[in-house]
């Protein structure tokens, strides 16, 4: 079964004029362990993309199921909840709190969720992106590559069926941004997370399993690789 479904998904933006229709009768499944790209130039729906598949934003029209959860049907209790146990999200700007150290950062989902042994999972998820070393750092002793790495094990740190990843090299070089696809990649196929990543440099996608490729808020192609 598909882990994320987004049936026929329209999204306006009511504005003091006329609405901004972001996405319009926009399908597709992603399914556990497939990295996909959603590609298309700026102001083509890519944020809006990710923020309904994640639950984040609701579409005008149209449904967003979730491991098959109909996140309509859900009330805030249940879409709390299934955004903190299913759900990862990371950011072109990384959005590390910089008073933290970095393993502080990774732990800070499962505190904030009353977990306990937050450290040692924290840790873990360290490690697996590959920064053992850093965990007693403030973000601003790290490169930005490690910080995205940082936001990677926290997007993680939970064990979610789904990530989301809105422009994450976007502020990196493109030798350390492919450090990051690779991870991504890594992410999908190891853990059988369903990742979705929005991008705009088209050379970004050489490592999708699936492109979806945007223009004006509708889905123009949708290619699968595997
Ligand atoms: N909160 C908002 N209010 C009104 N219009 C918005 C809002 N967010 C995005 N838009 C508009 O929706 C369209 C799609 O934006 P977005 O999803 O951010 O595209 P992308 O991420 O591909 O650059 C654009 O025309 C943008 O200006
Ligand atoms: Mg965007």
């Amino acid at each position: 079964m598909a882990l994320l479904e987004v049936q026929n998904v329209s999204k306006a933006y009511k504005t003091q004029s006329a609405p901004v229709v972001a996405l319009q009768n926009v399908s597709f499944e992603i399914d556990p362990g497939e990295f996909a790209a959603v590609v298309g130039r700026s102001g083509c729906g890519k944020s809006t993309l990710l923020n309904v598949c994640g639950a984040m934003d609701f579409p005008t029209s149209g449904e967003v199921v979730i491991d098959g959860q109909i996140t309509s049907r859900l009330n805030d209790a249940a879409l709390t909840r299934l955004r903190r146990q299913k759900i990862g999200f990371i950011f072109q700007s990384f959005q590390l709190l910089h008073t933290l150290t970095i393993a502080e950062n990774v732990e800070l989902p499962l505190m904030l969720a009353g977990e306990k042994n937050t450290r040692r999972a924290a840790l873990e998820r360290l490690d697996w992106v590959e920064l053992p070393d850093v965990a007693d750092r403030y973000p601003h002793q790290i490169s930005g590559g490690q910080q995205q790495r940082t936001a990677i094990a926290r997007a993680l740190v939970h064990n979610p069926r789904l990530l989301l990843a809105d422009e994450p090299t976007g502020n990196l070089d493109t030798v350390t941004g492919d450090i990051i696809l690779q991870l991504l990649h890594r992410t999908a196929h190891e853990l059988r997370v369903a990742v979705v990543m929005a991008t705009h440099g088209a050379e970004s996608t050489a490592a999708a399993d699936r492109v979806i490729a945007m223009r004006d808020g509708r889905l123009e192609t949708a290619t699968v690789f595997r």
